[in-house]
């Protein structure tokens, strides 16, 4: 069991090393083009850190990349809607929202970081992570 897991990520790391000539995450080149400047690693841990962190405490369940296409993330992200809640997307990124929300630790070790930075890195990481991209389909 471990060995085939392992198996796998070393063909899914060879296949993001060679890229599958594509577009990362095989999604549409111009969709990725919006959001490449983005870093997905710190993306990655202010989404789980500031977005799951709440989800988990106020749905009872994370909501995961995979949950949406990238067009549906691309779109939210374009309407800054955030399905009933009363905040847009955008206020997480703020430095209203940053202030209060200093005890979380990626939000404290990146207090000066633009606003700006932090929105395109989580976005990237979103769309890179949509169920339409994930690397093994793109292969195909
Ligand atoms: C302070 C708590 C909180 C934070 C922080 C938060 N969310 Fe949410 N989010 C919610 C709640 C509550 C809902 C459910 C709203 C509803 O009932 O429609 C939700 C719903 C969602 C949905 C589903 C809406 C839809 O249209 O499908 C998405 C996607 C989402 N959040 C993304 C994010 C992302 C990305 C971040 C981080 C940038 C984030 N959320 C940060 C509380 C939060």
């Amino acid at each position: 069991m471990i060995k085939a897991v392992t198996k796998l990520s070393l063909l899914s790391l060879a296949a993001l090393l060679a890229g599958c000539g594509g577009t990362p995450g095989g999604i549409d080149p111009q969709l990725y083009k919006k959001y490449q400047a983005g870093n997905e690693k710190l993306g990655q841990v202010y989404y789980e850190q500031v977005c799951s962190r709440c989800h988990k405490a106020e749905l009872g369940r994370a909501i995961s990349p995979a949950d949406k296409a990238s067009r549906e993330w691309d779109q939210l992200f374009g309407d800054d809607r955030h399905g009933q809640h009363p905040q847009p997307l955008s206020y997480f990124f703020s430095a209203a929202y940053r202030q209060q929300a200093s005890h979380i630790e990626v939000v404290q070790v990146y207090r000066d970081l633009p606003a700006e930075q932090l929105r395109l890195g989580l976005y990237k990481f979103a769309i890179l992570g949509a169920k339409d991209s994930d690397m093994p389909h793109a292969c195909k």
